[in-house]
């Protein structure tokens, strides 16, 4: 999973190829290159790790060419090392691929004994020596990527470059997105239309299964079955401009501060600030009547789909189903047919939860996306769009994404609620001013920066750390554990505060910090005494709570950090920014890449 960039075009390729691929390194950032057609031969650089190190090598050796593809990678097949690095060329062509070429092994086996030399250890290197051995058997390139595209199986966008033919520029897709770019004289295509941001603002999708041929006239589009499509030209809404870190050392920090502000911009599209009357865009179900609700998503979006499963049964008791996106759709689930999915995904693209939105469409479902990425593929494929408006984020470990989805799920199972008449119009009342006055306490949760900071001291030494909360508390508990390992490499465990006693008490020791999230709400007492239960065993607990739930336990814990008391019902968001805080403190002691962890990447597109 990876990100790719292609031009076919008349200026320099190389320095607009490294830009687009900067613009894509929250793909993967294993290792990076580039091809372009220098007198009609391919030429490649490449450089293992980030894309400052392939521009570092461009410095020293330059890389002419008008027509050219380049790539950022996440490993799957093969060590992320130079050699495995893409682009992959013969003498005749050079490819760039994301996604997965899943029956790899059996074409390689039939290329070899056509005698074909393979140099790496990659899936892709299929694709360059089949579009070879085609070409050398008499088809066109154009040709011989139609015949490929028979034979590939898997999830990929490829793009692809042809020796000899600086006028051409293959592209095609299966399951990963592609987009194509409109120039002057010059042809583009991109794994989004960020990448393609500053070159054009003319973009249009390939469809599952299209190809393309891309000159600097035009692109001509075929579908899975050969035969010419038109796939709609648009205008992106995307700027070129790159985000920068403002004054803050890392994205991640900078996102994090930047909650209180994007949490407003996202409820402002759904709470009225002077009715506090809640609005969303219109649903392909009747909230009144809806039987069931299913919410789908991976990492931390998932996490933000398991907080709203509290909120929509409590409030609305609409029957509500979580579920990972990898395991969703090959478990076989019954749905009932018109019932409504959710898919919740940061980036719109996760290949996991975008494969279970069509398998649950396959099923008869109606199809809702809470996505921040506007012109994502979940965002264009769903029925409706609930939008975040969190704006791009940069850092792997996903924060201000969390809490904007966190924000519109809220909105959702408010709507549900009053749409299925089971709170009273003074609790509703309640509910929307505690809604509406989330982004003002986030902001009180930050004041508290200094105090998350001085505990980070507590967990850095660790090497296990256990996260404990109950009710909505408790996926709060498990994405504080996911950010951690995420970014500072110590492992953590999210329990259920009640559920400790069934095997994680074993795991209390004096080293093994305990994170407690314990807002003042329907379960403190309990959570309370599962504190008691880690003190008398010897744990080190790290508390976060209110006033009150401070005054209660505060003495038990090594360190009490104090948050703003609110409605119990927005609990959930406050309490999911300590815990990022924290993580990203002890990743700062430790040393670690902050916004870019080892093995991670930003929007995962293989499954
Ligand atoms: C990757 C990221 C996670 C993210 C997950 C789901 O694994 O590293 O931070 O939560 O994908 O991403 P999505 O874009 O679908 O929310």
């Amino acid at each position: 999973m990876c990100g790719i960039v292609g031009i076919v075009g008349k200026g320099p390729a190389t320095p607009r190829l490294v830009d687009g691929l900067l613009r894509l390194e929250y793909r993967g950032y294993d290792s990076a290159g580039v091809a372009t057609l220098v007198d009609g031969h391919i030429e490649r650089r490449r450089a293992e790790g980030r894309i400052r190190n392939l521009e570092a090598l461009l410095l020293e050796q330059p890389l002419a060419g008008s027509t050219g593809i380049g790539h950022t990678r996440w490993a799957t097949h093969g060590a992320p090392n130079e050699n495995n690095a893409h682009p992959h060329a013969t003498e005749k062509v050079a490819v760039v691929h994301n996604g997965i070429i899943e029956n790899f092994a059996e074409l390689k086996a039939e290329l070899v004994a056509k005698g074909r030399k393979f140099a790496t250890d990659t899936d892709t290197e299929v694709v360059a020596h089949l579009l070879t051995v085609l070409i050398l058997e008499g088809l066109s390139p154009e040709a011989a990527m139609a015949a490929a595209m028979h034979r590939l199986h898997g999830a990929f966008a490829l793009a692809v470059i042809v020796a000899g033919r600086p006028d051409l520029l293959l592209a095609a897709r299966r399951g990963s997105p592609l987009a194509i770019g409109y120039g002057e004289g010059e042809m583009y295509v991109g794994s989004d239309a960020l990448a393609l941001a500053p070159l054009t603002k003319m973009i249009s999708y390939l469809d599952d299964g299209d190809w393309a041929v891309l000159t600097t006239d035009g692109a001509q589009v075929y579908d899975q079955n050969d035969k010419k499509v038109a796939r709609e030209v648009r205008e992106t809404v995307l700027s070129g401009a790159l985000v920068g870190k403002g004054n803050f050392q890392h994205f991640m920090q900078k996102e994090i501060f930047e909650q209180p502000a994007v949490i407003g911009d996202t409820l402002r599209s759904y709470v009225n600030p002077a009715t506090h009357r809640v609005t969303l865009p219109e649903l392909p179900a009747d909230l009144a009547t809806l039987k069931r609700v299913q919410l789908v998503a991976c990492g931390t979006s998932f996490y933000a789909a398991s907080v709203a499963r509290y909120w929509i049964e409590q409030l609305a008791r609409l029957p509500c189903d979580v579920e990972i996106a990898s395991e969703f759709r090959y478990r076989d689930p019954v749905l009932e047919e018109g019932g409504l999915s959710m898919f919740v995904s940061q980036s719109g693209e996760t290949i996991d939860t975008l494969s279970a939105l069509r398998f649950a469409r396959g099923r008869g479902q109606k199809i809702a996306a809470i996505v921040n990425v506007p012109e994502s593929s979940m965002a264009r494929e769903a029925d409706a769009l609930l939008a975040t408006h969190a704006g791009p984020e940069i850092g792997v470990a996903s924060t201000k994404a969390f809490t904007t989805q966190l924000a519109v799920l809220a909105a959702f199972a408010f709507a549900a609620a009053r749409a299925r008449g089971t709170q009273s119009p003074e609790r509703l009342a309640t509910l929307a001013q505690a809604i509406a006055g989330i982004p003002e306490k986030v902001s009180g949760v930050l004041a508290a920066d200094d105090r998350i900071r001085a505990a980070a001291k507590i967990v850095a030494p660790a090497r296990d750390v256990l996260y404990l909360g109950r009710g909505t508390a408790f996926p709060i508990a498990m994405e504080g554990a996911l950010k951690l390992k995420e970014i500072s490499y110590i492992h953590a465990e999210g329990y259920a505060a009640g559920e400790m006693k069934h095997g994680p008490i074993a795991l209390i020791a004096p080293d093994v910090p305990v994170i407690v999230l314990a807002p003042n709400d329907e379960w403190f007492e309990k959570t309370a005494s599962n504190v008691q239960e880690v003190r008398a065993r010897g744990g080190q607990v790290v508390l976060f709570s209110d006033k009150a739930g401070i005054a209660k336990i505060g003495n038990l814990a090594v360190a009490a950090i104090e948050l703003p008391s609110c409605d119990p019902f927005v609990a959930p968001i406050l309490y999911s920014v300590p815990v990022q805080l924290l993580a990203y403190y002890v990743a700062l002691i430790k040393g670690t890449d902050i916004d870019k962890p080892r093995n991670l990447a930003k929007s995962v597109t293989v499954e």
